[in-house]
């Protein structure tokens, strides 16, 4: 036999799985609201355009931030290092921020968020979180995610969200 034969007949396997339909679709994860955050921000710094686009740091200086399991301050620590895709028509914004709470017990959990903008103007995010408390421990676990809009130059707010297990 040919080749190019065994060629033709190992992907004509290959397209046959993997073009059916999955035999059953997974449980489908649920999500929490974890809290909303509001983020008040100092003056931009433009960066400029380097090999990543348009580099843009924006300091945070304060905030609060509330839901059913926490509820605290925004230190005024940490900020945003996102960059603007320049190099398409519609490039997106990409979110790159820092923030550090405390708690209204005491704790202090860092966040580390990253994501895009999307065409209805908000930006979706991707949350991961750190904390050395007892109490909060659970969230160095969770995977988050947030929807970010900016409300002015210098305010922002960012509802977020956790992925439960499927049910
Ligand atoms: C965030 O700001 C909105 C609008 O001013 C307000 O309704 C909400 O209570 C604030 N939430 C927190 C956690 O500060
Ligand atoms: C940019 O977005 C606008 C509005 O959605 C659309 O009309 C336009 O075609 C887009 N341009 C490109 C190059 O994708």
């Amino acid at each position: 036999m040919k080749l190019t034969s065994i060629f033709t007949i190992l992907t004509a396997a290959v397209l046959s799985t993997a073009a059916g339909p999955p035999a059953k679709t997974p449980k489908i994860p649920g999500i929490s609201y974890l809290y909303t955050v509001n983020i008040t921000a100092g003056e931009t710094y433009p960066v400029g355009n380097g090999p990543h686009g348009l580099r843009l740091v924006v300091p945070i200086t304060g905030g609060t931030f509330a839901g059913p399991k926490l509820r605290g301050t925004v230190m005024p620590v940490g900020g945003e290092w996102g960059t603007l895709d320049t190099g398409h028509a519609n490039g997106s914004f990409y979110p790159d921020v820092r923030q550090t709470f405390k708690t209204d017990d005491g704790a202090y959990i860092q966040i580390f968020e990253s994501g895009a903008s999307q065409t209805d103007g908000s930006a979706h995010v991707s949350l991961k979180f750190d904390t050395g408390s007892e109490k909060y421990y659970w969230l160095n676990r969770a995977v988050g995610f947030g929807i970010l809009n900016r409300l002015t130059d210098t305010s922002l707010t960012i509802d977020a969200f956790i992925v439960n297990p499927p049910a």
